[in-house]
């Protein structure tokens, strides 16, 4: 259940928004990406979340539900992960965290492991869901992924788009664009050089 934004030769980056709101600001964001990326990378989106059921040990036994498998192929296709994250009670949604949750067992080898992840998120508050990125950074690196230190905190997101789907702030999109590029380039060397 992906959705190809541009198309292009490789690094691939795998979007997953934390919302599963049909207006979404954080969705929005992932969309954004498409037209910042460096030329040649494509994006696609996952909107499978709401399907990914409770994490159950007991369930395991049983092997992993369907929409779990599809989110781990999908991130093990991907060269590197983009994940844009609401902010619920100054923390990630449990929809993601559960997700993640199911993804992380078992631990070594997971489909994050060792792969480049970039955190974004969006507010309708002043501060962009700084607290939410912090969190999810941290879950992902207890999954074993390599997680950039920059953050892109998108406040009062009733307000920070354009029509289509920009960021209406300059230094804003700039800054978008910056981590962006330093997310494709942690993709592994073929994707990176397919792509010159
Ligand atoms: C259950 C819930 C908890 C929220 N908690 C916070 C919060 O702690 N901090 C914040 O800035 N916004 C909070 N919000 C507001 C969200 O930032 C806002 O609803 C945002 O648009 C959600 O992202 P989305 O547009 O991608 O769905 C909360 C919203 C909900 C529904």
């Amino acid at each position: 259940m992906t959705t190809t934004l541009s198309a292009g030769a490789p690094p691939r980056v795998l979007g997953i928004s934390g919302s599963l709101r049909r207006d979404s600001h954080n969705s929005r964001l992932l969309r954004a990406a498409g037209a910042l990326l460096p030329p040649g990378a494509e994006l696609e989106i996952w909107d499978g979340l709401k399907a990914i059921p409770p994490y159950d040990e007991d369930d395991e036994t049983a092997g992993r539900p369907a929409a779990v498998e599809e989110l781990d192929a999908a991130i093990r296709a991907a060269d590197v992960v983009l994940f844009a994250t609401p902010e619920y009670n100054h923390s990630l949604p449990g929809t993601l965290k559960n997700a993640l949750d199911w993804l992380s067992r078992p631990l070594a080898g997971n489909a994050l492991w060792r792969k480049p992840v970039a955190v974004v998120g969006a507010s309708t508050g002043l501060f962009g869901a700084v607290w939410a990125q912090a969190e999810l950074r941290k879950v992902l690196g207890a999954l074993g992924a390599e997680v950039l230190d920059g953050e892109l905190p998108v406040g009062l997101a009733d307000g920070a788009f354009t029509a289509d789907d920009g960021l209406a702030d300059a230094d804003l999109q700039a800054r978008y664009g910056g981590l962006l590029a330093e997310l494709a380039a942690a993709a592994p060397a073929p994707a990176l050089a397919a792509a010159a």
